[in-house]
């Protein structure tokens, strides 16, 4: 309780003491880099998942709930010194001084604005809970990616706890400080990042937050901004680099059917210091949880205020994003001879990109399931997904046997196994093709010379990540399709 009375005394007392609530991608990886440079701040991650909480709290750091490269070693520092991972949400937001929500907002699937709009449900029980057990003065942080005026929403809930005459000792400053970490490079992201922005109004409570991350971020990389331009700044930003990604996909398509090679492209207009080289790698269609749920949250605000053309301009990243990952299917049947019913086709990786276990809105689900709905036999690997999650991912019913996993649709269509290892490459055995949808760094030195002897001949390797040796898999007798290839496809 010294905390409470601590912060009871004075507004604008020195954070000594943060929440974090929402303990996933964003606010795991997050806190541990804070608690890592701030060792005289507390930092308490909660969540309501108590299987999440328990995995951050395990012994073997191997189980961790996320795999981010380099976290382990610094929650291997931190945890239980200055970080606590918990389900005690109302004992971590009564000790707080900053409570920074960092929980999930996932598109409306119901209702007013469904398949756009965000579902604010978990940020309003946050801002119910902050209000029902914040004590003293609390600066409340906005991590997660949220529409455009959402503080509005939660100052209106805390500001209803604030006038409640009972509690006139509590008081709330609410900023915006979105997050901009990639996946799979969240703690090269957190420790040097291009920037750290905070939107605010009170100047004492952006200063506040400021002083955390000048404790490793130089000063000029700290931007200030009202509350309205942040939030809409890190939807902006997501929709950019996705437009990004969409544009240079949807020129593979044009490169194949011309003599164009796509990477030749890239390397060109990259050349160019206005576009620049970085987010021209095409491949199966982006993913990640959060490119489509915000464009498409940025269509919904677009249509909201009633400017369609604006709407319509974003929505087609995401439209075309979907037309590549259904292409994609349909070149693997195609140069199957039109048909892949009954084959057995090897899917090289399941996660949206390299480097995570996350498999949210991976291009593998759609090009799995289509080729599922084709009757194709998938014999699954990646190193960091496991066979529950993929089970998740394609919705089937699922049977275990002592190795591995497989499932059956129905007899019209196909089926699914899952492999730990590719190490002896008998996952390779009799299979027609192998498909490459993730860049994992182990997929490059495959050796296809062994591989090759075990296929079923004319073997296709379909490689949608320009990751594979194009000489090696010829030199070995392999048809090879890549991505956005005019010569060779
Ligand atoms: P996530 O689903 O991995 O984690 C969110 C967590 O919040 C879950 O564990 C959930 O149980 C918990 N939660 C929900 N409601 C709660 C409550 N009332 N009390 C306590 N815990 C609660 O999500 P994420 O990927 O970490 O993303 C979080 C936010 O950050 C989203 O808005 C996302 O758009 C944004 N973001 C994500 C990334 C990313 O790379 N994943 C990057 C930048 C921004
Ligand atoms: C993205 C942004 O890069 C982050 O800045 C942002 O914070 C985050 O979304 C978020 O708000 O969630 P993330 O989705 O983790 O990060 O990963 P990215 O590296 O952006 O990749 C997204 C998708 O685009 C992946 O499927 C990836 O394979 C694909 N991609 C990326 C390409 O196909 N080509 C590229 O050149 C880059």
């Amino acid at each position: 309780m010294d905390e409470v009375v601590h912060k009871l005394k004075n507004k604008s007392t020195e954070v000594k003491n943060i929440c974090c609530i929402g303990a996933g991608y964003v606010g795991g990886p997050t806190m541990a880099v804070i608690a890592k440079h701030c060792p005289e701040i507390e930092v308490n991650v909660v969540d309501i998942n108590e299987n999440r909480i328990n995995s951050w709290n395990e012994i073997n750091l191997n189980n961790l709930p996320i795999f981010e490269p380099g976290l382990d070693l610094i929650i291997d520092n931190v945890r239980g010194k200055n970080l606590h991972f918990s389900t005690d949400v109302k004992a971590a937001v009564m000790q707080a001084d900053l409570i920074f929500i960092a929980v999930n907002t996932p598109t409306k699937l119901k209702g007013i604005g469904a398949g756009q709009a965000s579902d604010l449900r978990w940020i309003e029980s946050c801002a119910r809970e902050i209000s029902e057990y914040a004590r003293g003065h609390t600066i409340v942080v906005e991590k997660s990616t949220l529409p455009v005026r959402t503080a509005e929403v939660i100052e209106n809930i805390l500001n209803s706890a604030e006038t409640n005459s009972k509690r006139e000792e509590i008081s709330f400053d609410v900023l915006s400080n979105p997050e901009f970490l990639a996946e799979g490079t969240a703690i090269k992201d957190l420790e040097n990042p291009d920037r750290v922005l905070i939107g605010g109004d009170n100047k004492n409570a952006m200063i506040e937050l400021s002083k955390i991350y000048r404790a490793w971020v130089p000063e000029e990389k700290i931007l200030f901004t009202n509350i309205w331009s942040s939030e809409l700044a890190k939807l902006t930003s997501n929709a950019f680099l996705a437009q990004r990604i969409s544009s240079i996909n949807s020129i593979t398509a044009i490169c194949e059917v011309t003599s164009a090679d796509v990477r030749e492209v890239s390397r060109a207009i990259g050349k160019d210091t206005r576009i620049g080289s970085k987010f021209l790698d095409s491949g199966p269609g982006l993913g990640g949880s959060c490119f489509k749920k915000d464009i498409l949250n940025l269509v919904y605000i677009a249509e909201y205020f009633g400017l369609s053309e604006v709407a319509n301009f974003w929505e087609s990243v995401v439209k075309i994003n979907s037309w590549h990952q259904q292409r994609i299917s349909e070149i693997v049947v195609k140069k199957l001879f039109g048909s892949v019913s009954n084959k057995k086709l090897v899917i090289l990786g399941f996660a949206f990109k390299a480097n995570t276990n996350d498999t949210r809105e991976s291009a593998a689900i759609t090009i799995c399931k289509n080729l599922l709905n084709e009757g194709a036999n998938l014999l699954i690997y990646d190193p960091k997904v496991t066979a529950s999650q993929i089970e998740n991912d394609l919705k089937t019913n699922q049977t275990k046997s002592a190795e591995n996993y497989k499932s059956s649709l129905n007899e019209k269509l196909g089926s699914w196994e899952y492999s730990k290892s590719i190490n002896n490459l008998e996952i390779f055995n009799n299979a027609y093709a192998v498909l490459v949808l993730t860049e994992w760094e182990e997929f490059r030195k495959l050796n296809w010379m062994t591989i090759s002897k075990k296929m079923t001949p004319p073997a296709w390797v379909f490689d949608s990540r320009s990751i594979i040796n194009t000489e090696e898999v010829k030199d070995a007798g392999l048809r090879l399709w890549r991505i956005g290839d005019g010569l060779e496809n």
